[in-house]
């Protein structure tokens, strides 16, 4: 079920660079939301603009989620500036969640403030007990709040050597595929479209399952703009539009979708 809720806004703190998390009392959403799923936000009630804006959800836990974010433009500015107490209106949970990590070594996988669906998934795992590797990419040290711990399976890497590995998320995602098999193995990533394209060309040449949540522009966030398209790997079988079995929409398709199924994270 999708919701239209007024959460409450509870706190906001800027845990890296331009990087804030807000956490957002939101009773219906927090307590039905997966780990992948995303919400969209109506950054104030004087919002001029046709269009709310889509964030994942990086935690969900007695009746509050949090959402991470970078501030980029209005709408997440106007984010950054919520005071203690504000309503903001939001409608979730939208889209198709994480699965098929039971009884797997999950390697989770975020790139910039895709960690926060990351984030989610690791604490859901967490709560089961399930085995986990956390990798998080970044370009520098002032872009990460998480400490660099391989000994507990979490590695932070950097463009520029700052923190953690020298060098991109496939350097520990090698590291974690030593002396595995890799049917034990799926991969979960999110983050900006160059390290997506390379975790899905890599994950495909060494045959490991991996899905991928992509973060896209989106305008509607409900399948009338067709805005948000990523083009499949081989054609559908649905029984709608010809052009519905070439081309899947992030809204409503995804924004998951498995590494095989698409053509590019490039979008
Ligand atoms: C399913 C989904 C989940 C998302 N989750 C998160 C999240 O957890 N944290 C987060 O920080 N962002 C997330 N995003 C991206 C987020 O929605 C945009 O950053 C946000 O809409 C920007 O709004 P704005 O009004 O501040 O910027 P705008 O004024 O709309 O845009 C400012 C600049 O940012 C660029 N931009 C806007 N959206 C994106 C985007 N999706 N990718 C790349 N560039 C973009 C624009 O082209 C423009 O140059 C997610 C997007 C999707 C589709
Ligand atoms: S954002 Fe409009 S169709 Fe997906």
């Amino acid at each position: 079920m999708i919701f239209n809720e007024l959460a409450i806004v509870e706190s906001t703190e800027e845990i890296a660079s331009n990087t804030f998390q807000t956490f957002l009392k939101s009773p219906k959403i927090a307590a039905s939301i997966k780990p992948g799923q995303f919400i969209n936000i109506l950054p104030s009630e004087y919002w001029d603009k046709m269009m709310r804006r889509p964030m994942s959800v990086a935690s969900q836990k007695d009746e509050v989620i949090s959402i991470i974010y970078k501030v980029v433009g209005e709408g997440t500015e106007l984010m950054q500036n919520w005071s203690l107490g504000d309503s903001v209106d939001l409608i979730g949970p939208l889209g198709n969640f994480w699965d098929g990590y039971a009884d797997k070594l999950s390697i989770l996988i975020g790139g910039g403030v895709g960690i926060a669906p990351i984030l989610n998934l690791h604490n859901h795992l967490d709560e089961l007990g399930e085995e986990k590797v956390l990798i998080m990419g970044a370009r520098n040290s002032s872009e990460h709040f998480i400490d660099h711990n391989p000994e507990n399976g979490v590695y932070m890497t950097t463009d520029d050597g700052s923190l953690g590995i020298h060098g991109n998320v496939l350097e520990p995602l090698k590291i974690a595929l030593e002396n595995i098999d890799i049917q034990n193995v799926k991969v979960f990533a999110c983050g900006p479209p160059a390290m997506m394209e390379a975790v899905r060309q890599y994950s495909i040449s060494e045959g490991i399952e991996c899905d991928l949540a992509l973060e896209t522009l989106m305008a509607c966030g409900f399948g009338i703009c067709q805005g948000c398209t990523v083009e499949f790997e081989k054609k559908q079988k649905t029984t709608e539009h010809s052009y519905r079995n070439r081309f899947g929409l992030v809204c409503m398709d995804g924004p998951i979708f498995e590494s095989k199924e698409i053509k590019s994270c490039h979008l």
